[in-house]
């Protein structure tokens, strides 16, 4: 049999699923929807999302179309972060588990742990606002002889951090700090990617950052340094702390690069992202 009554009866082929759900979430002004729509029915079904192209005989039926509708309703109407639905994200060679409790790592990150990537073998790190582990984590995971930290002020990001290292099996020590606050005095290389954004910036984020990500975990200040320049002035006495990487915002770097140098570290030099935009200071030595 074939024809339209044994289709529907069966199920929805995923072309025709994907329409629907790209047109809804375009519909809503998201920047990807054709991406989105993809991630979100593999990840309802538990497929690669090479499958959904390649196999024609794929439908979306029973339960799935419940769940997928109500994840492309979340994505179009909510307009929830694509990776906070399907609960994880990718970062370097780890899938992360993320959810509300902490930002959802982005790729310029994925620069912080280059940064520590040069370090000394057995050298003594902190990932300072670690969020859900992943500088911290992906370090461990890339280089298993260094003895990895990640540090937090939220106990929620804490938790998430320390859940994800359980699973991923890496042996990273969790500190709940508020920066170097009651932190041991051990470290040689502090890395960190710190709230940034200037709290009047705020308004204009993309829904999906304003309303579904944690204040906390964005903002840093009228001029977005707040949180940094409070790590270098801790720094400046720790004269064991060789290295330090910072993760900056768009057009922050001019700023941090001298902060870095007036907390006495003897050089510094700045890694730009993918899109060219000097996105992590880096000094080293200390005067
Ligand atoms: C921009 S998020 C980055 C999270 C994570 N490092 C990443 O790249 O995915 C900044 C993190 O710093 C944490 N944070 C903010 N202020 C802090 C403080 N004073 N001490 C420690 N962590 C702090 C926030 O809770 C948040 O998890």
């Amino acid at each position: 049999m074939s024809g339209p009554r044994t289709i529907s009866r069966l199920g929805t082929p995923v072309r025709e699923a994907l329409d629907g759900a790209v047109t809804a979430i375009a519909a809503a002004g998201c920047d990807t929807p054709s991406l989105d729509a993809e991630v979100l029915l593999a990840h309802v079904l538990g497929v690669g999302r090479e499958r959904l192209l390649l196999d024609a005989d794929l439908l979306v039926s029973g339960g799935a179309v419940r769940a997928f509708q109500e994840a492309v309703r979340r994505r179009a109407v909510e307009r929830e972060p694509v990776a906070y639905i399907t609960g994880r994200r990718a970062f370097r060679r780890l899938e992360l588990a993320v959810d509300r409790r902490a930002l959802i790592p982005r790729p310029e990150t994925e620069l912080l742990v280059e940064a520590g990537l040069g370090l000394d073998a057995g050298a003594r790190v902190l990932d300072v606002g670690t969020g859900c582990g992943a500088v911290a984590l992906a370090l461990k995971d890339e280089r298993a002889d260094l003895a990895v930290s990640g540090s937090e002020l939220s106990a929620a990001a804490l938790e998430l951090a320390a859940e994800n290292g359980r699973r991923l099996g890496l042996e990273v020590c969790w500190l709940r700090a508020d920066l170097l606050a009651g932190v041991p005095a051990e470290f040689d290389a502090v890395l960190a990617n710190l709230p940034y954004v200037r709290d009047r910036e705020r308004a204009a984020l993309a829904p999906e950052i304003r309303l579904h990500e944690p204040p906390r975990a964005l903002l840093a200040g009228p001029d977005g340094l707040a949180a940094m320049s409070a790590l270098l002035e801790q720094l400046a006495p720790r004269a064991n702390v060789r290295t330090v990487a910072l993760e900056v915002g768009a057009g922050q770097a001019p700023a941090v690069a001298q902060m870095v140098l007036a907390a006495g570290f003897a050089r510094m030099r700045l890694e730009r992202d993918l899109a060219g935009i000097e996105r992590v200071v880096v000094g080293e030595g200390r005067r």
